[in-house]
């Protein structure tokens, strides 16, 4: 693992290394299993950011899980806009199903808060929020997360999924941009 990368013009330091994100993945995944007791689930995943975060939970739920994509943007460089725009409508149907909903970072809140109000049109048994990362002190709306794996300061970071402009993504490991 590297101590430290570069994306486009900003330096990152390691933060959270792969074997300790795979450990609280592993924890949260059967967390969900006992939860939803063999019910068949829809796992949303919302992308770009959470494509690794849902496939990794993938491996440990059971074979009736359906797995469906999502996608928003928010986010410009670092900053939130604060407006949401949906790119791409639910790949599944979502009525009368139980849906976990996968987000990789929960940060002021705006993208869940319109998710969830989107998703609850769609009439679904039930919904839930799984986030990999929660910035608390970032919160602008109280947002539901039933299942957290970490909760980080307020400080932009890339990884396992999470980018700076596209970039970083495919890293194991979570980095944080270097002050
Ligand atoms: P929110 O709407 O402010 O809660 O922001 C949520 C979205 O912004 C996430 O789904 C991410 O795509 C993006 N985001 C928020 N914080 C970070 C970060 O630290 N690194 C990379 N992306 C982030
Ligand atoms: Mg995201």
């Amino acid at each position: 693992m590297k101590k430290e990368v570069q994306l486009h013009d900003r330096h990152f330091e390691l933060f959270l290394d792969a074997e300790a994100i795979q450990a609280k993945v592993k924890a949260l995944a059967e967390q969900i299993r006992k939860d939803y007791d063999g019910k068949p689930l829809v796992l949303l995943c919302v992308l770009s950011g959470a494509f690794r975060f849902a496939a990794d939970l993938a491996r440990y739920l059971n074979d009736r899980t359906e797995i469906g994509f999502i996608k928003v943007q928010s986010y410009e460089g670092m900053m939130s806009s604060g407006l949401v725009r949906e790119q791409l409508a639910a790949t599944v149907s979502l009525s009368g199903k139980h849906v976990l909903l996968v987000e990789d970072i929960v940060d002021t809140g705006t993208t869940i808060r319109f998710l969830v109000e989107k998703i609850y049109q769609k009439a679904p048994a039930s919904l839930k929020i799984a986030t990999l990362l929660l910035k608390p002190d970032a919160l602008k709306h109280p947002v539901q997360t039933d299942y957290v794996g970490f909760e980080i300061p307020n400080h932009f970071v890339v990884g396992y999924g999470l980018d700076y402009e596209e970039q970083g993504r495919c890293l194991n490991d979570l980095y944080v941009l270097k002050a």
